[in-house]
Formats: C-alpha cells, structure tokens, sequence
C-alpha cells in the first residue's frame, strides 16, 4: 500500500466539471434520494414514453426486485446516433485504427446512422425482432459497433463472445441463449497474426444445442478464402448495401434487456449476465461523462475489446451516448512495434487514455524509451480498469506516459455492475496509487468480515454494495435463481460482489482482489472451474484442482494440480499438451501458466479439496498452509509442497 497522495491539480480543478465540495453534495443526495437524483440525471437521455416510476428494488430474497425507470420507454440506438445528428452529424463518431498502422478510417455520426439503419433493416428482414438473441463474434471492426447498435435498433438482444474464445466456448454461449443469427468474419486479424473466426463458427454450430441459428453473416476483412455454407451463411456488406438508410427505431421499455455478456464465475459454466435498456444507458453515459471529464473536442480511447463489458460500455455504449469520438483498436500494443499505442495517441490526437494495469506491466517492461520517443502531449487523462494496479505501475503510468501532468483514474467495477462504481473524479477526488478511491454517485459500498457484520471506519473485509445502481445487472440469463443465490444470499440485504477491500483512515477503498474461485488473469476473468472441466475432459487426466497465483505481468496465473489415470506418466510432453488442450477447450487467455503432477490432492474426509493449502501452495507460502490435520490424508501436501513449481 502506498501512501502516496497525488492532489487534484488547482488548474485542472478550476475547470473540472465535479469539484470536490461539488462531489460532496451530489453523493449526499445520490444517497439520500436516489429517487430524485437517478430521474434527474435519466432526463439526459430521450425517452419515447418518459418514466414516472424511478426506483423499485428489492435486495431481499424472498421479495426480490431490480426495475429501474419501468414504466418508461426508449431505443438505446435512437440515442447513441439519432439525436447527436442535428448537431454532431458531421462529428467523427468512431475512428478505427487497424491492427495494420497504414489502415485507418473515421466515419461520423450521420454515418455511423445510416449503417447502423441498413444494419437493422437487414436483421429485421433476416426474420430478427424484439428479444430475439444475436451472437457477435468479431475483431474490433466497426461492424462490431454497428452490428451492436443494430439490434438495439430493433430491440434484438446481442451476446459478443470475445474473438479469442474457442469453437466450444462459442457453442456453449450461442446454445444457452439460443441465438438465432450470429454475426462475425471471415479472419480476425491482432499482431499480424490471423484468427480463424468464421472456420471457428462454423464448428461451433456443428456442436449439441446450437440448431437455433439460422443465419450467419460475415463481414469479409482479411479476404481470405472460406467456405460458405448456403443458404446459412451470408456476405455482410452485400446485403447491408441493398437496405435502407432510415429505420425506425423500435420503442424498448427500460427494462427490456439491451444484451447478454458471459462471465466467469466460482462455479459451473460462464453467467449470461443481461443488461436492460434504461438504466444501463443513464448509468454508462453518466459514469462516462463524469469519471473522464469528457469535453465536446476529446478523443477517447480505451483500449478493451467489445467482447468484455468494459468494451460495451466505455468503447461504444457511454461514449456514443454522449455524442463522443471514440477509437476503436483492432490491434496490439506491441505490434508493429512496443510504442503502437503512442503513435496511435499521436496520430489522431486522443485526448483521454483507458487501459488495463497488465499494459501498463507489459509495457513498462520494455523501458521508458519506446513511450517518450512519442509526444502524448494531447492526453489530458489516463485511466485503468480491470486488476487492481500495482503502485510501481501506477506511478510509472503517471510519470512516463501522462508525462506528469495528467490525473489518473482508476475506476472498479465488474460486468455485473454495467459500469464504474468505485472510481476518483479527475477534478474533485486526489489520488492514491493503487486505490480505486471513493464511491460514485448513488453507490454504497460496505465492507463485511466473514459473519457479515458490517464493519466501520478503517478495517478489511469482503466488499458488497448495499443499494442499487440503475446500471446493475438484472439477471443471470434463463437462471434467475442462480442470480439471487451468486450475489444476494450470502450477505443478505446486500449484493456480494466477490472482491475483498481494504478502507482506510480517509474512506478510501483498496480492491485487494477476488475472494471466491474467480482468477483475473490479465483483467480477463476466468473461472477454475471452467479450467478444471476442461483438463478433466482431458482422457488421461482423473482430476484437476485450479488456482490463481501471482503473476508479474498478468496480476494472476493460472496454477493447476493434475491427478492422471492411474499408469499415466507426468511427462513433459503430456504438460505441454493438456496446456494445448486447454487452450483449445477454452482459448488462449485460460492457458494454465503452472501445471503440477499432483499424486493426490489434500481432501477433506468428506471428499472437498482444500483450496486454501493449494493456493497457498502456489503462491510458495508453504509456511502458511495452517491446519492440515483434518485432511483425509495430510501426507498428498508434503509432496505437493516438494514438488511446488513457484519458488521465489
Ligand atoms: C477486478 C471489468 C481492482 C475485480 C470491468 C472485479 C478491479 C473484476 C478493478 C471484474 C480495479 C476491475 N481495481 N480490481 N480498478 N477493476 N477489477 O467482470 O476483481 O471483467 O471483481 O469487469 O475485476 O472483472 P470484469
């Protein structure tokens, strides 16, 4: 912990849009009437019905109710383009910049518009309608945005699946929540390097449970050759020209859901965590505008692909809310070459930076000259999301790229959460490295020991909210009850959002990561117990525990302890192929960094594996693993701690 303070800037909070007596005021109200602040603040959007009712939420499990703005109606498209056009239509709405630095385009809003309109005409001709599900798996291609925006259009509900999910992992999305119709293209393309997107479609559709699409269309972006299967498969661009630039945008009730977004949990298979229309909008496009400060000349750039939440909200959804320009990044940071990011600063100006702390690892890695032999004197702020960011990181972020002179925010939330819920304001909030600072408007974070008694002042503990935000999530997709018993049985009255944190003297929170079996591997979540099926699906494997360790780079690694059949032989050969296996059940990012033979795994006499001694294990606190008396067989640990692959 650092206990560094870096106070706001007297210039930059003589022009800031929150002071900090100003933030004062507006949280005191935010909490005291929520009612009166959210309609206030919901009035920023265009409401085809206007609301009267604002606030009906339950957190109680046995009368349980999230509604916000209920009664009221809206297109969350209509309100991204639509009324931005009679005075930003010549506005850039979106510059792309290509993972080839020569490839570069910016396409305004009365654009933006018309291919969002001929998009949606299309999807609705293509038999799509209201509640309908559509799976997008594409790159960072502005068919991304616009695919998104069109079935808001017409009240089509999206579920991106990250391009670097596998063939399984895609299937199992598209199976859950029976999409009818999935957009993606024929190659994605990150570092030069080709991602075989349609060639995955179509084995994912080959798998149990995905009969339901009807249709694909491929956005044609390397060329390559792919096979089309007809009449299933469709050329993009080809039927999107022969429609309509105009569409009338269906009118959605605010609490009709906007998308699905899978998410790694402590148990069983990703969550369809869903998103409804009204207060998502109000929540991403306020959080937005007050935790980046936004002006009407910013350039905005974070960094995070549409198939994470971070990419829905702060790459499309709040930013075009807010008439914004916002880039989108198909490729790397460290290709061409390490200082990609700077020169794609330079090149269009950007204004405002939002990147993950493992970048900023990864970056500071390769020294500070790749960064300043750019000039990155057009940012005024730079932020971060995902991890909780190390002081070295923090400090290096704020000294070598933002050059000294530009706050950083670092703002926490999930994609439960729907946007940032614990984050500094630029102009009213001074910052500590490491700590995501003070609540948001209408948030009321507490801190519970493990009784759930909540806990005053300075003190540690498992972090929950005890109201409700309008950009909440609603529902785990098809499994309400699995919704209730995740987030609200543990800590009843409350919603447990699985991260410890620590408050300190000034009220100041310090995430200190995931308390349940959820990694962070790189800011991306990952669920051991995803990784477990995969190994144990895995013929020669008889079971498999997984953890997270320290990772200097990615924040958490992925450990695993590997029982094999009996007459199996740890080879080498056999670890690099259920690391392969892995990777190609899941995708890259669940790869396992350390895989151990494990003879057995500590149990309890009721067969439960004892993580805590694992993780410690891995972690090489093989001084802590506390009482290992009750273990069915204490004798699996003192192998496991010899044989333990981590040890400085
Ligand atoms: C972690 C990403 C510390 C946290 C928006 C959370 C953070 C999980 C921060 C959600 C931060 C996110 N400081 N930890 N600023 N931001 N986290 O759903 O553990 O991909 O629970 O949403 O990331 O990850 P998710």
């Amino acid at each position: 912990m650092s206990n560094k303070i870096y106070p706001v800037d007297a210039a930059y909070a003589a022009q800031t849009r929150i002071t900090r007596a100003q933030y004062e005021a507006l949280y005191a109200e935010s909490v005291a009437d929520p009612e009166g602040f959210w309609s206030r603040i919901a009035q920023r959007l265009d409401w085809i019905r206007p609301f009267t009712q604002v606030k009906d939420v339950s957190f109680a499990v046995e009368d349980f109710r999230i509604r916000w703005f209920a009664d009221g109606a809206l297109n969350v498209s209509a309100n991204c383009l639509d009324r931005h056009l009679a005075s930003r239509g010549d506005k850039t709405a979106i510059v792309f910049e290509g993972d080839d630095p020569a490839d570069s385009r910016r396409i305004t809003y009365r654009e933006l518009h018309a291919e969002v309109c001929r998009a949606a005409n299309l999807l609705r001709n293509l038999g799509i309608g209201k509640g309908d599900r559509v799976a997008i798996y594409l790159p960072m291609i502005p068919e991304a945005a616009v695919a998104m925006l069109a079935c808001a259009r017409i009240g089509a509900v999206h579920s991106v699946v990250f391009g670097g999910f596998s063939p399984d992992s895609l299937a199992g999305r598209i199976a859950d929540s029976q999409c009818k119709l999935v957009i993606t293209a024929d190659e994605g393309l990150r570092g030069g390097k080709k991602v075989p997107l349609k060639a995955n479609v179509d084995e994912a559709l080959t798998r149990p449970g995905t009969t339901s699409v009807e249709t694909v269309l491929v956005v044609r972006r390397t060329g390559a050759p792919i096979a089309m299967q007809t009449p299933r498969d469709r050329w993009w661009a080809a039927l999107v020209a022969e429609q309509a630039a105009e569409c009338a945008p269906e009118a959605v009730n605010a609490e009709d859901p906007l998308f699905i977004l899978y998410t790694s949990g402590s148990t069983g298979k990703p969550k369809g965590v869903l998103h409804t229309s009204g207060g998502y909008l109000t929540y991403v496009s306020y959080t937005h505008e007050c935790v980046f400060d936004l002006r009407e000349d910013d350039v905005y750039w974070c960094t995070a692909d549409v198939g994470w939440v971070t990419g829905h909200s702060y790459v499309v959804y709040g930013p075009l809310a807010n008439g914004a320009t916002t880039l989108m990044f198909e490729g790397v940071p460290n290709w061409p070459d390490i200082s990609r990011f700077w020169q794609v600063v330079d090149k269009h100006q950007v204004t405002i930076f939002y990147t993950a702390p493992t970048a900023i690892r990864a970056l500071m890695r390769e020294g500070e000259e790749p960064v300043r032999r750019t000039s990155r004197q057009s940012i005024r702020l730079l932020g971060t999301v995902g991890e909780p960011i190390n002081p070295e990181a923090w400090e290096w972020y704020h000294r070598v790229v933002g050059d000294g002179r530009c706050p950083i925010v670092d703002t926490w939330w999930q994609t439960e959460t729907g946007g940032a819920l614990i984050t500094p304001l630029p102009g009213a909030i001074d910052a500590k490295p490491g700590s995501a600072t003070l609540p948001f408007f209408g948030v009321k974070p507490a801190i519970v020991d493990t009784n759930g008694a909540v806990q005053e002042g300075a003190c540690e503990g498992n972090l929950i909210l005890t109201d409700s935000w309008p950009g909440q999530m609603r529902t785990v997709y098809g499994d309400h009850e699995r919704f209730i018993d995740t987030y609200f049985r543990t800590y009843p009255g409350a919603y447990f959002t699985g991260d410890g944190a620590r408050r300190d003297a000034d009220g100041y929170y310090w995430i200190t990561g995931r308390v349940d079996d959820v990694i962070n591997v790189s800011g991306h979540r990952i669920g051991t117990a995803e990784v477990e099926s995969a190994l144990v699906a895995h013929p020669k494997v008889a079971e498999a525990a997984v953890v997270g360790c320290p990772h200097d780079l990615k924040g958490q690694g992925i450990y695993a302890y590997v029982t094999l059949k009996a007459g199996e032989n740890g080879s080498e050969e056999l670890r690099k192929e259920l690391v392969q296996w892995v990777r190609k059940e899941i995708g890259p990012i669940a790869s396992p960094d350390y895989l151990q033979w494990a003879p057995g795994l500590p149990k309890t006499r009721s067969g439960k594996i004892m993580r805590r001694i694992l993780r410690k294990i891995a972690e090489n606190a093989t001084d802590q693993l506390g009482d290992t008396s009750t273990l069915a067989d204490p004798g699996v640990v003192q192998n496991l701690v010899e044989q333990r692959l981590i040890r400085a």
